[in-house]
Formats: C-alpha cells, structure tokens, sequence
C-alpha cells in the first residue's frame, strides 16, 4: 500500500481539528484510496502546550529543520497563519519536493506567485482549499467541476466573523459595538477585529476565487474594500422596512473581458438566495454561462469544517502522481484589468434641515449627477428630517460626487450612510 507522511505545522483550531480527522478517518482512507497516510510530526512553537492540548509526544516537535529533512514526509499542511514564518516554512518545504496545503488566505493571496515558482521548480504540489470558505469545496468547484462553463459572477458571504455580528444585529436590534464586545468575549471574533470587520480577510479569499474564476490573477489591492464598522442598526431597520438583508458581500464579476471585484456591506433583497445566509455561516453564489445559478453553503470557519477542507487537499494530494499548476493564473505580469468605477442601486440617507426647498437643491443635484432616484422617504423630527433615498442603477463615482456636492450645501447637516443595494 502506498504509504504518505504528513506534517502539520501548527497545532492550534485546524491543525488540531485537521490533526484528528486525519487520525480517525486513517483506516477509511486506506479503504477507499489505498493510501496509508499518516500523521508524521507536528510543528509548534511551545511543545508542552501543544501536548497539554491532545498532541502526541513523540510527533511534536518545534524544528522545521526536522520537517524538512525528513524523507518520509511527503505532504506538509500548514495551519499557522500570518505571514511569517509560515512562508519561509512552505518555501523551505517546496524546495525539498514536498507537496504543500494550506489554509492561509493572507499569505496565498499576497505570494501564491511566489509559491509556485518553488513548487513548479520541484514539480511538487500546491494545495489551498482550506482558504476560501471554510468546510466548503469551493475551490475544487472552480478548478475541477467548471470546464463546460465561462464564470461571469461570484458573490459571496465569504467572512464569517461579519455575518455573524451583522446577522445579530439585525435580529437583536443591538449596536455593532455592543455585538463585536459579545462577540469576541464568545471567542466569535478576534480580539483584534481589523482583518475580519474591515473586509481583509474577505479581499484576500476574494483574490484567490476570483483569479481562480476567471483565469487571471487578481491582486488584493485592486479589490475596492470596505468593512461593517460604520454600520448602525439604524439603517439595519429602515432596510428591514424596504425588504432588504444586510451582508458583507464579496463581489466579483467579468465584464467584457475586465474584473469588478469589491467588498463592502451591501443590502440584497431579501428573496435573494444569499440573504437567508446567517450566523458564522458562509456561502458562495457562482453564475455559469451554461450551468447558470450555483449556490454552496456551509461552515466557513471551525476545527472540524476547516480541517475537512486541508484533509481533503491532503488526500487529494497523496493521489497525485503529477501535481496541477496554476502558474499562469498566479502570473502577477499578467494580471486581470480591472474596471475601476461600477454601477449599483444605493441607498442614501441624510440628515437635513426641515426648510423650504431642500429637496429641490437635492433633487436636482442627483439629476446633475446623472442619479435618478427610485423611491424617498421621510422621518420628521425637531427642525430637521431624515431622508432615505434608493436609487436606480448609477455609477460609483457619480454617486460619490453627489454626496461631496450634498455634504457642501448647509441645509444638509450629515450623509449619514450610503449601502449599495445587490439585486
Ligand atoms: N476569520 C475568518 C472568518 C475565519 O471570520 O470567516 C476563516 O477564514
């Protein structure tokens, strides 16, 4: 029987959940693939804390040198996170022929490129689908069950963290500051959020399946991003009135050859398949030319679903004779052209002074701006009102000259939120 050993750097969430599957689905695998894979060491940087936590003495150890130099590893799984020094490992470990997976979004998003180039050079493997979407085959979706299509979309719920306060804000009525203290005091979110609520985690998950989609690469950078921070439950309740969900969503789109890619917080409709998407849950939403609307659901983050997916690239990896190359796609040099500026529906609201004629000088600074509005509504209060604008499809760039031009008259006291609105 073929025999593969396997080295987990990291013994924390999925190093550990990854870790166990492995051990007890060993026997199964035998069976159903004919290989013997074993777990061969474990890499951690404090020993006794990874052994107090359930790994096995004799596997532990906190050498890469160990790792690397050790002809019966086959298949290095790294569960660190960050940047370095998990990338020195994976490089050191690529330059020795090992095959690598990985669930470290960040750094195959920023150095996929890097990575294989060494990997190429030893022709061993290179294995991510533990960095989009958790539990879900996402990427083994795009690379191995799409050929009989042209993707034209991807949107999706690709952070867990964001839904999770979103969807409790929404059914609790309760502050984003209120539910990220909640939710970090659960162990939720981090105690440093920035990754999660400002949309990078989402842009980096983004960049892999949109270059992965559309055959080209797509660098973080050029991905628009916004995150959750500024939003108030306020809008969270004026939404609900016009039958609209709140989401992160991660957008990306071809069109006539060139990339839209963004993350923002978006209001979708709430008879949009992605808008019953709640809690800590992930999904993608893809569209094929031929195969038309895919939807996959599921775990995007957790021991168990996030080791799933590293086993799974495991198993897929000790099966390979000659391993799959995505140099092309990785190719920095010839990257996607992306498209800048994008049209969406809006919804805007403001504060204004209750006076004659505001919503004249609103109105016809929308006109000039080539927006045209879909329906208003009015709040009045002491002196002032609150107006909710949506509109019809615009362009980004004319919508945020209109606001600079409406925050410029002193009749308007505040633009307090724009949220684009996903059809
Ligand atoms: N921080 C991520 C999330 C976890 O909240 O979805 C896995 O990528």
């Amino acid at each position: 029987m073929k025999k593969i050993g396997v080295a987990i750097l990291g013994f924390g969430t999925v190093g550990c959940g990854t870790y166990n599957i492995l051990t007890e689905r060993r026997e199964q695998i035998k069976i159903e693939y004919g290989i013997d894979i074993t777990v061969s060491a474990i890499l951690v940087r404090n020993t006794h804390k990874a052994v107090a936590n359930g790994a096995p003495q004799e596997l532990v150890t906190d050498s890469i040198e160990e790792i690397v130099s050790n002809p019966s590893i086959d298949i290095v799984a790294e569960c660190i996170g960050g940047i370095e020094p998990a990338k020195t490992y994976l490089i050191e470990s690529l330059k020795c022929g090992k095959s690598i997976v990985t669930a470290n979004k960040e750094l195959f998003a920023k150095h996929w490129g890097e990575l294989e180039k060494y990997a190429a050079e030893t022709k061993a493997g290179l294995y991510f689908e533990a960095t989009c979407g958790g539990g879900i085959p996402v990427i083994r979706t795009l690379t191995q069950a799409m050929q009989a299509n042209t993707l034209l979309q991807i949107k999706g719920i690709i952070n867990g963290t964001t839904n999770y306060i979103l969807s409790r804000m929404s059914d609790e009525g309760a502050s984003y500051d209120d539910v990220l203290r909640d939710a970090q005091a659960l162990g939720f979110a981090e105690s440093d959020p920035t990754a999660d609520v400002e949309g990078y985690d989402a842009s980096y998950k983004l960049s892999i399946l949109s270059s992965l989609a559309f055959n080209r690469f797509l660098p973080v950078e050029n991905i628009y991003r916004e995150g959750i921070s500024n939003i108030k439950i306020e809008d969270i309740n004026i939404g609900k009135k016009l039958g609209y969900t709140i989401k992160l969503l991660a957008i990306a789109k071809l069109i006539d050859g060139k990339i839209e890619a963004r993350v923002h917080p978006v209001f979708l409709k709430n008879s949009h398949p992605l808008a019953s998407v709640s809690g800590s849950f992930n999904a993608v939403f893809l569209v094929g030319d031929n195969v038309g609307e895919i939807m996959l659901y599921g775990r995007g983050a957790g021991s168990l679903p996030t080791g799933s997916a590293v086993v799974s690239d495991i198993v897929f990896a000790a099966r390979q004779i000659e391993h799959a190359r995505y140099s092309e796609i990785a190719d920095v040099i010839k990257k996607s052209e992306v498209i800048s500026d994008f049209t969406s529906d809006y919804y805007l609201r403001m504060t204004v002074l209750d006076v004659q004629g505001v919503l004249s000088q609103i109105t016809s600074i929308f006109a000039s701006n080539n927006v045209s509005i879909t329906s208003m509504r009015q709040d009045s209060g002491a002196g002032v009102v609150s107006i909710v604008f949506v509109t019809h499809k615009s362009n980004e760039n004319n919508i945020k000259k209109a606001i600079a031009e409406l925050s410029s008259l002193s009749e308007v006291q505040a633009v307090n939120a724009l949220i684009r609105v996903e059809k």
